[in-house]
């Protein structure tokens, strides 16, 4: 028989303990502790001889390059993983429920399936549900297998006997394996499984998909547990009253991190945006106070977005300060800088700050478009709507330079802008300025002199 072991963990981060807590004392999240059992014998996966073998090798007999990737046929996919699929690999694909992720990796699938066979597996909806879905997407192809299935052991013997090209998970949540006797969804039957999964990846040489549900109760185990585990996590989001989707690689060992991928969530699926830029200065209010385009660079990608704000006064007592989109801290320190440097007076005042498009960024090179908006917006004078920043600022009011001002510059000039207001560091520096008018300032007095005339 073997030994049945009690602990509690929590669902949340991971934490484990002997004994049940209100509280976690690792991730302070409350009523996160649930018990979980699990068997002391070690779990094995069978896998065949072939794939067992694993030798040790010198550095130098490795061919380099070795990682072979595989085009999804969704371009803006492709970017997020650092150029496809690469062989292998484990892929997290995370987010809120009904964001798109199992409409993305469908069409994903449908993609890779111009290779081979490829296996969709599907805890949560049936064969019939998911024929529906790849009927509005206008998928067909006789090489996508579907799956209904919840068990590792059968899913992993099917995988075994197909060998396809890839495999999509869909989601981890709904997976489990016998060697634990915890509730599927729990902490340990989500890292048990993905840890096999990555296991058979690796020595079968098929990249899988997993699908994983972020819940802020931490009902269920959230894919934070999984980040460790897998080769590249990214997260899918975007605002339910908006149509588009961002999707952001938060950890890759085959690319860059902060890639971003742009999408249009239509009847027919996610369409891809190849010029986000156009899309999200759509709707932009010309000659109105309290706007300013930033050129902001995500990842390799330069992308104009537009940052309101709004200026009040304050009705009681204390003022209030919001933001979406840009760092909180950030902006109350930009305030304090506005204050002291510039003279304007934001003491008694309530300044929210907007990006357009549940876009977030966190570069500093967007620090010139919150200075401008807010002042903007309290001298209720418009900025030029031809006119474009970019620029960190510092606590003594001085302008730094940014990295990759020409990709920004380039980018402005392709939409139609014709002045862009910038660092003097960068000014000074760059070798053509596209047809634009190059203004560089070198502290936010000049700044706001120029963008405010
Ligand atoms: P889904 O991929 O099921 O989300 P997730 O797997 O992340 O939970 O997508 C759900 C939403 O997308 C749903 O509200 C319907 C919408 N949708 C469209 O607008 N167009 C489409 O073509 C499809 C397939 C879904
Ligand atoms: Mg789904």
């Amino acid at each position: 028989m073997p030994k049945v072991k009690t602990f509690y963990q929590c669902q949340s981060c991971g934490y484990t303990s002997p004994k049940w807590l209100g509280k976690c004392p690792d991730c302070g999240e409350w009523n996160t502790l649930v018990e979980e059992r699990k068997e002391t014998v070690p779990s094995r996966l069978s896998l065949p001889a072939q794939f067992r073998k694993s030798e040790p090798q010198l550095l130098s007999s490795i061919k380099a390059g070795y990682e072979q990737r595989t085009s999804t046929g969704i371009r803006e996919l492709d970017r997020v993983l650092g150029g496809g699929v690469v062989t292998g690999s484990v892929v997290l694909v995370g987010g809120d429920p009904g964001i798109g992720k199992s409409t993305m990796l469908l069409q994903a699938i449908a993609g890779l399936s111009k290779y081979g066979q490829v296996l969709y597996v599907s805890g949560e909806e049936s064969p019939e549900q998911i024929k529906i879905r790849a009927e509005r997407l206008s998928i067909i192809s006789d090489d996508i297998i579907l799956f209904s299935e919840t068990s590792l052991r059968s899913i992993l013997d099917t995988a075994l006997k197909l060998m396809p090209k890839a495999i999509v998970i869909d989601s981890i949540q709904t997976v489990y394996t016998e060697d634990i006797l915890s509730a599927p969804g729990s902490v340990s039957q989500v890292r048990e499984c993905a840890a096999k999964l990555m296991l058979f990846a690796k020595k079968s040489d098929i990249p899988i998909f997993l699908v994983g549900h972020v819940t802020k109760e931490g009902a269920i185990a959230g894919p934070r547990v999984l980040e460790h585990i897998v080769d590249t996590v990214l997260y899918f989001e975007g605002d339910r009253g908006h149509s588009y989707r961002i999707l952001r690689t938060v950890k890759n060992r085959f690319g860059s991190t902060n890639e971003i991928g742009v999408f249009e969530m239509s009847d027919s699926g996610l369409r891809e945006i190849e010029n986000p830029s156009e899309l999200f200065l759509l709707e932009r209010p010309l000659n109105v106070s309290g706007s300013t385009v930033v050129a902001a660079l995500e990842g390799t990608r330069p992308l104009m977005v537009e940052i309101q704000s709004l200026v009040s006064q304050t009705n009681f007592g204390m003022p209030r300060r919001t933001t979406i989109g840009v760092d909180f801290n950030r902006v109350n320190l930009l305030v304090a800088v506005l204050e002291k440097r510039a003279g304007l007076h934001l003491g008694g005042m309530d300044v929210f700050v907007n990006v357009v498009g549940g876009l977030r960024i966190i570069e500093p090179a967007v620090d010139l478009g919150i200075i401008s908006t807010i002042a903007s917006s309290l001298r209720d004078i418009p900025i030029d709507p031809k006119a474009f920043v970019f620029g960190e600022v510092g606590l003594s009011g001085e302008i730094r330079a940014i990295a990759q001002a020409e990709i920004r510059i380039k980018e402005a000039s392709k939409i139609g802008f014709k002045r862009a207001v910038m660092p003097l560091g960068n000014a000074d520096k760059i070798n053509s300025s596209f047809g634009l008018e190059i203004v560089g300032v070198k502290d936010i007095e000049s700044a706001l002199e120029a963008v405010l005339s």
